[in-house]
């Protein structure tokens, strides 16, 4: 029987675009859902984080174009590209995805089909403006001309950013088309809608039952007066997406399989770690559903979304949360003023956690913008996170492990004290599941200033100087010590690499919310490093700096195409990330080629005396026979990968390229087992 008391919690973030990098506006939402989902696991949940890059639609496929490459190309590269900054930023995602695979297009197409069936598409010829040129119609964006209202030039086809008037882009004045210059003509063609209005009932119940902030109600409102339209979910070719089933030539607009694209990321973690989708997703379902996203996108996740998902026999989400847009410095991030800041860039000056607590501390259950003032960003880190809560742990650790051998106390000095910090847990865990994390960061805060103040009270500084004091020293920095322990257990959602330096520094497993009862004493403890660095407005500057439009960053000249291409290099990685990849070096003992998959091989590989099966798709290179008594190199760590043939339990390491594939071997000597270093 599954314990009742375990929630089981799926979770998305907005898909980001597949054309761009992630910035800072962008990671408020990650950041935002990030803490959220880890709150949710140290509290003993089953909680799921999924995510994808939304790699169709126009923008993305002229932007290949424009950079040469195939659109699968660029959705390549730039998925490698958003990974590595969503994982350098700590945002633990379960599974990442691209709205691009299989999973998307079986999933777009059956609830495209579901819908049809049930009376839900209807289907009519409109007219559009048409790029004569380019032979492709054309989106709003992709048409400028002069307002009709009030004449001002280079202004996009669907409103004026002078007077605010928004209009159709045939209204436009001397209209052209962004991509060729020419100017569009007009030119009918069939087009499939989704008809939401067949769904305003159920809708209405829906929002109405706590299933939205109550500013989205409002604004909710103010649509369902204006009356539910009809929804174009259709393109025409060329177009970057999945083709409509028995509709040649057309497309699925982006947006209709872009949220489908949560449930094709989690059909594939399923499939991958045995997980049943259904239990989340059909209709009787108890498991929650939970999407983040920024405000400006909820027309398509509380209207569209929900609509879909009903007409198409799934669950409906059990609830959407909306947040606000970034501001830096009051004002719109800005490429100029170098306020358009990249996770990248971010990275090349601070550490993550500094941002993941100012936007903590500034983030509550609403939609306003929220602002990353930078005066009052490096004031709030320093005096919070240096000042206050790793103090603590400095000013108590050095004598533990100088007079007491890295020996805690065995009983605790103040458990009034220490309960009080317990106590506290449950109004810190309600404001963590409620989004309000800026209270639940002022709570951790005032629990930190309570902490030090203890400390200061009991100066084990004058008392280490007294020699009949000494036990008195171990009993005040061992509470201190256990003081600090639980707030790095309550910021651990937000600061998730701090805490496990801090776990290395305690010598204990990974914090668990249910640890909050049990104190640590008569403990070794490890020797204390220093934790986090203050911030400097100095890093700031050149952070802006670097970030401005035309900066000119220093770096290594590209590879020159020759006869040989060659990929471009991964970004780099830490000498501890590299760590962690566990490479071993392992005898094929067994090989033998799997039926009916054109590229794989099974492997059977001995680690030094355990064995271990691997699919490696080398069947284009070796005869399976050949590879039986060869040594080879393994990443012994990865995690088991459940595949149609049998669990693949790690993989094989062999350079591929154009001219073939190549399995990596040791020089003769090494032996099953041995490490790679
Ligand atoms: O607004 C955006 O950036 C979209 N790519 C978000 C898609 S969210 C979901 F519906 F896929
Ligand atoms: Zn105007």
């Amino acid at each position: 029987m599954s314990d009742p008391s375990i929630r089981r919690i799926l979770v998305t973030s907005a898909l980001p675009y597949a054309n761009g990098p992630i910035h800072i506006g962008h990671l408020v939402e990650y950041i935002q859902t990030d803490i959220w989902v880890r709150f949710q696991k140290l509290r003993g949940h089953e909680c799921y984080y999924v995510c994808a890059d939304d790699a169709h639609g126009t923008p993305i496929m002229l932007r290949a174009e424009q950079d040469g490459l195939s659109p699968q190309q660029l959705i390549d590269r730039i998925w490698q590209e958003h990974r590595a900054d969503f994982a350098d930023f700590l945002i633990e995602f379960d599974n990442y995805y691209s709205t691009h695979s299989p999973e998307n297009r079986h999933y777009a197409e059956l609830i495209y089909r579901r819908l049809d069936q049930a009376g839900h598409i209807t289907r009519r010829v409109i007219t559009q403006a048409y790029d004569p040129e380019k032979q492709m119609f054309l989106p709003d964006r992709f048409i400028k001309g002069e307002c009709p209202r009030c004449g001002t030039a280079d202004q996009y086809g669907d409103s004026c950013e002078q007077c605010g008037a928004t209009y159709s882009p045939t209204d436009l004045k001397n209209p052209r088309s962004v991509i060729s210059g020419a100017t569009p003509t007009l030119k009918e063609s069939l087009h499939f809608f989704f008809k939401l209005a067949d769904f305003e009932t159920m809708l209405k119940e829906w929002i109405s039952s706590g299933t939205i902030q109550p500013q989205m109600v409002n604004k909710l409102n103010e649509w369902f007066t204006a009356g539910l339209q009809e929804w174009d979910i259709s393109r025409d070719a060329p177009y970057w997406g999945f083709e409509i089933p028995d509709a040649p030539g057309k497309y699925f607009y982006v947006w209709l399989d872009a949220p489908i694209g949560y449930m094709a990321s989690f059909q594939n973690y399923c499939d991958r770690v045995g997980l049943h989708f259904d239990d989340f997703w059909r209709p009787d379902s108890t498991a929650e559903v939970y999407h983040f996203i920024g405000k400006d996108i909820a027309y398509f996740h509380i209207l569209f979304w929900p609509a879909e998902l009903t007409g198409a026999g799934f669950r409906k989400p059990t609830a959407v949360n909306c947040h606000g847009f970034l501001t830096v410095d009051g004002q719109k991030m800005s490429k100029s003023r170098g306020t358009f800041i990249k996770a990248r860039t971010f990275l090349n000056h601070l550490r993550p956690e500094v941002l993941r607590y100012y936007f903590a501390s500034k983030l509550n259950d609403g939609i306003d913008d929220l602002d990353l003032n930078f005066e009052d960003f490096v004031q709030r880190v320093n005096s919070d996170l240096v000042g206050k809560l790793v103090n603590i742990a400095s000013r108590c650790a050095g004598f533990i492990t100088r007079r007491f051998d890295g020996r805690l106390a065995d009983t605790l000095a103040e458990p009034g004290l220490y309960a009080e910090f317990t106590a506290a847990g449950e109004s810190i865990a309600q404001a963590y599941e409620g989004r309000e994390f800026g209270r639940a960061m002022r709570e951790i805060m005032a629990l930190a200033d309570r902490a030090n103040q203890y400390i200061d009270e009991k100066k084990p500084w004058v008392l280490a100087k007294q020699p009949a004091a000494a036990t008195e020293v171990q009993a005040v920095c061992s509470m201190g010590l256990n003081l600090f322990r639980l707030l790095m257990l309550y910021l651990k959602p937000v600061l998730p690499g701090i805490a496990g330096q801090v776990e290395g520094f305690l010598q204990i497993a990974p914090l668990r919310w249910a640890d909050l009862n049990t104190p640590l004493l008569g403990h070794a403890i490890a020797e204390f490093k220093p934790l986090l660095q203050r911030v400097e407005m100095a890093q700031i500057t050149a952070m802006v700096e670097e970030s401005k439009e035309g900066h000119l960053i220093a770096t290594a000249p590209s590879a020159t195409p020759g006869p040989l291409a060659i990929d471009p290099l991964s970004p780099t990685i830490t000498i501890d990330e590299f760590a962690k990849i566990d490479l071993r070096v392992a005898r094929i003992v067994k090989a033998e080629a799997v039926a009916n998959a054109d590229k794989l091989v099974r492997l059977e590989l001995d680690l030094g005396g355990e064995t271990r099966q691997v699919f490696a798709g080398i069947k284009a290179a070796y005869r399976p026979e050949e590879l039986e008594g060869r040594l080879t190199v393994m990443v012994a760590n990865l995690a088991p990968r459940k595949m149609r043939f049998g669990l693949s339990e790690g993989m094989v390491l062999a350079a591929a390229g154009g001219t073939g594939i190549y399995l990596l071997a040791p020089d003769s000597g090494a032996e099953p087992g041995m490490r790679v270093k």
